[in-house]
């Protein structure tokens, strides 16, 4: 690794292709990030064969692009010194969790890359890349934080004391935030993906005219959501005069409440300086918001990174894969993608 520590990261677990290039997994030099997400509208969901076949096509193209942005040819040479030394000092992938047929596609280019500029290759957790993009954005951070992520898979809330050492605080025992919002916003007949569409739906209704129930789990820093959307079901077919702006504020108010309360529950428990939202799911207005206004409160920093850095991206695997090299070493040219890969608390 050279001092500059150039790591090329490359994400495609889910509909994102993305490549970025990030220095001392801090840095972001490049990212670049083709959503598949028109694809996949129609059907109201990810196409699995759908998202493997696009990776593929768009694999080096938004690869190429990515060094393009960091001054190098598809060579990984730099334009100025097209016989020079490769400017890359690691290749980072996604290994899981994910679909196996979109994940095969970053992991084969990235040990492809790494073997031909003869640099190490890292197999990254794309959960352990998502507690890494507030850091990103906010390089002044103050470790101990709780982090919460929450996307369209995972409902996790994390301690992070250092890059690279974390533990997993509570889960969800269902479904995951995002999953909660898409159900919902499908039963009501919105678009997809449903979060955005609730969120916007929201805006224009009275989110205290429905007190739907916030669920208690047996673990402190655990979530439900199952049953959230079952009240929702429930409710609006004993009053099919209700409007979804109601539905959509009041549903949405339950999930966030229960968001916020236990991340300030878990940040205080772990004397934590503050809290980073992470996910696609951080992208909720309201969310934002309150979580602001709760850490504000409590004299505590709250990090909200831009949609773009809580949504997939590759500049997060970049990152992730640079501490995790610095701290383990590469990952095994012959290591497999691991569809179920779970987020465990690191030594
Ligand atoms: O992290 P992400 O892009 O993909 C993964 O699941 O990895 O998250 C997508 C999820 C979807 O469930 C989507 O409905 C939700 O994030 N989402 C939102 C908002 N924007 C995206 N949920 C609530 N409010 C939003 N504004
Ligand atoms: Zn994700």
């Amino acid at each position: 690794m050279t001092a500059r520590g150039r790591v090329l990261g490359i994400e495609t677990s889910c509909d994102e292709t993305a490549a970025a290039v990030v220095e001392r997994g801090r840095t972001v030099v490049t990212s670049v990030v083709s959503s598949q997400v028109d694809l996949h509208a129609r059907y109201g969901g990810v196409v699995p064969e759908l998202a493997g076949r696009a990776h593929v096509e768009l694999a080096l193209p938004v690869v190429t692009d990515a060094l393009a942005g960091a001054g190098l040819d598809r060579r990984g040479r730099s334009f100025e010194d097209p016989a020079g030394p490769v400017g890359i000092d690691a290749v980072a992938a996604t290994i899981g969790p994910g679909l196996i047929g979109a994940l095969l596609v970053g992991v084969s280019t990235a040990k492809a890359l790494a073997l031909a500029w003869g640099v190490p290759f890292v197999g990254v957790n794309h959960l352990e890349g998502h507690l890494y993009a507030a850091m990103l954005e906010a390089p002044e951070i103050e470790l101990p934080v709780v982090v919460l992520l929450v996307s369209g898979g995972h409902t996790l809330l994390v301690a992070l004391d250092a890059p690279g050492s974390y533990r997993v605080l509570g889960a969800t025992v269902d479904d995951a935030a995002g999953e909660a919002f898409d159900k919902v916003a499908r039963y009501l007949g919105l678009g997809y993906p449903g979060g955005p569409e609730i969120d916007r739906l929201a805006l224009s209704g009275d989110a205290s005219s429905i007190r739907f129930p916030r669920a208690s789990t047996a673990g402190a820093f655990d979530f439900s959501f199952s049953g959230l959307k079952t009240a929702v079901v429930s409710y609006v077919r004993a009053h099919p005069q209700v409007t979804n702006a109601d539905v959509a504020a009041s549903f949405q108010e339950a999930v966030v409440d229960v968001l916020v309360a236990k991340t300030v529950a878990a940040a205080t428990e772990i004397g934590a300086r503050g809290a980073c939202l992470a996910g696609g799911v951080a992208a909720n207005s309201s969310l934002r918001a309150r979580f602001a206004e709760v850490f504000d409160d409590r004299g505590m920093r709250s990090y909200l990174p831009s949609r773009a850095m809580c949504t997939d991206n590759a500049a997060m695997i970049a990152a992730a894969g640079y501490f995790q090299l610095e701290r383990s070493g590469p990952t095994p040219l012959d290591a497999g993608a691991v569809p179920d890969l779970q987020l465990r608390t690191s030594r």
